[in-house]
């Protein structure tokens, strides 16, 4: 089941988030400031949440996470991650298609994210849900200091998701 993640979620995803990317896992207190947040109508042109993937027959209680910012008609996938022992089981999958279904039906037309450029795992998952890579931004991470990709899916058109000229992945 994808569900909206409550304050109830946070340790468990901080877990899972520290899992997954380590020193470079977003600080506890900003899963809190996100998880904490009261819902905002759907109108509102910016909105941050995250929802948890949590299976009907646990362990994990979680399977995974995904935080997701709204913004004027673009959402960006800021964090995606699954438990290491239920990966390869469709659980990113659901995730990050119901994040991408919640901002199609908010009014968005474009999902946005970044990964970094030796995630060949992500960018494979990604590119596989039908993302492309749209850009590079040099030096974006830290812990360690590499370049992120930017990929790129449009919500409205099912055929070419990246249609910026010149998209490079180098
Ligand atoms: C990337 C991640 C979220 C994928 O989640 P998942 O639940 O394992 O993915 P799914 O089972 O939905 O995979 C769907 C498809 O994506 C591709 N894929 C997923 N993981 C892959 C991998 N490690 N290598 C190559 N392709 C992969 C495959 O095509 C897969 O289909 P298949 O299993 O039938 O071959 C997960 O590996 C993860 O949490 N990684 C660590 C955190 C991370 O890197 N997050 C993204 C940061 S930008």
């Amino acid at each position: 089941m994808i569900r909206r993640a409550t304050r109830q979620d946070w340790p468990e995803i901080v877990r899972l988030s520290v899992e997954a990317f380590g020193a470079s896992a977003w600080p506890w207190k900003r899963w809190r400031d996100l998880l904490s947040a009261a819902p905002q109508p759907v109108a509102e042109p910016v909105q941050a949440l995250a929802l948890v993937a949590a299976p009907a027959e646990p362990p994990p209680p979680l399977a995974g996470y995904v935080a997701l910012q709204m913004i004027h008609g673009e959402v960006e996938i800021q964090a995606l991650a699954v438990a290491k022992g239920v990966r390869r089981q469709g659980w990113g999958t659901r995730l990050l298609n119901a994040a991408c279904e919640r901002a199609r039906q908010a009014g968005c037309h474009t999902a946005l994210l970044e990964v970094r450029l030796g995630n060949l795992p992500a960018q494979a998952f990604y590119g596989h849900l039908g993302f492309r890579v749209c850009g590079r931004r040099p030096r974006y991470y830290h812990s360690p200091l590499e370049d992120a990709l930017l990929m790129r899916k449009s919500l409205v058109a099912a055929a070419s998701p990246c249609t910026e000229a010149g998209a490079d992945a180098t």
